[in-house]
């Protein structure tokens, strides 16, 4: 979600300086993985075709390879994103992501802010069908003193059991953790969600329900929407006048720590 700080600019991907902190250092980035992917795949790039390709192109393109490589969809990538000279601060950083404790209006509200809607937020949620959390992010959930929303029994008795200290890590898809599939969609029905903020989207009824219910039913129609959604939050561009690299085309590549960095990061570029 890098996207949600200043827009797609690959500003994640800088180191800090002793003028300037960088993004990766703060707590929501903390297990963010993938840079030395980039940064293999700028080099190559550099070496072959020098300042053409920014690696904010890099991370989009990955992305979707990412994504696609574990049987999900793919779509074509808009492309020409500049890459940012500045990293974030890390109080902008902290604020523009959203928190797995977040109840279903504070997730609107943040993905508002990058002008995605309630149907955008809820395909790109199901990206959490991959990958892994560590217990600090869901151990309030489990261990139920988060809020209540509802977690079936025994997949909390389960969950307790990866999450007894601070190395502890779960998959968010205990059957198919690196499949890109609509099961997360399944797991919220059976209250089987493993953050808090993956559980607020089913449960409350309304819009977010029927959303929940026809991805967990129509893995297509979770594809097309997942793809237009990735495509739109690609298209985050930075705030106008912040400084960026001149670059301008295209190209590839895997790793899916990428399609966090890529998500995640997003967030705190749309401070307002
Ligand atoms: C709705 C708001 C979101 C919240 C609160 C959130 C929060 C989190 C958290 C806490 C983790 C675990 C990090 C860790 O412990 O290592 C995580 C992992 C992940 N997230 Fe999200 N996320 C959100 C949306 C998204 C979106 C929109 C995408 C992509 C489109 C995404 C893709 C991923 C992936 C792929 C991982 C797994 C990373 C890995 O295994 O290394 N997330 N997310």
């Amino acid at each position: 979600m890098t996207a949600f700080i200043n827009g797609c600019d690959a500003s994640v991907l800088l180191d800090a300086t002793p003028f300037s902190p960088s993004e990766k250092d703060v707590e929501p980035n903390a297990s963010l993985t993938g840079y030395t992917v980039i940064d293999d795949i700028k080099s190559a790039l550099e070496h072959d075709c020098p300042a053409t390709v920014s690696c904010a192109d890099v991370i989009a393109l990955a992305s979707r390879d990412t994504v696609a490589l574990l049987g999900g969809p793919t779509w074509s990538v808009p492309l020409g994103r500049k890459d940012s000279r500045f990293a974030a601060d890390p109080e902008s950083t902290k604020k523009g992501l959203p928190s797995p404790h977040d109840n279903l209006g504070e997730l609107l509200t943040m993905f508002s802010r990058l002008n995605l809607d309630a149907r955008d937020m809820t395909a790109l949620s199901g990206a959490h069908t991959i990958g892994m959390a560590n217990c600090m992010h869901y151990s309030d959930r489990v261990y139920g003193t988060d809020r209540d929303e509802e977690i079936n029994p025994s997949f909390a008795q389960t969950m307790q059991q990866t999450c007894q200290g601070p190395s502890g890590k779960a998959p968010f898809d205990v059957q198919t953790p690196m499949r890109f599939d609509n099961a997360y969609y399944r797991n919220l029905i059976a209250r089987r969600g493993l953050l808090t903020s993956d559980q607020t989207l089913y449960g409350g009824g309304g819009l977010h329900d029927n959303l929940v219910e026809m991805y967990s039913a129509d893995g297509e129609a979770f594809a097309r929407d997942f793809a237009k959604a990735m495509v739109k939050m690609g298209n985050v561009p930075p705030p106008m006048g912040m400084p960026v690299e001149k670059v301008v085309v295209t190209l590839w590549m895997i790793a899916y720590g990428t399609l966090a960095d890529m998500t995640h990061g997003y967030f705190r570029k749309i401070q307002p």
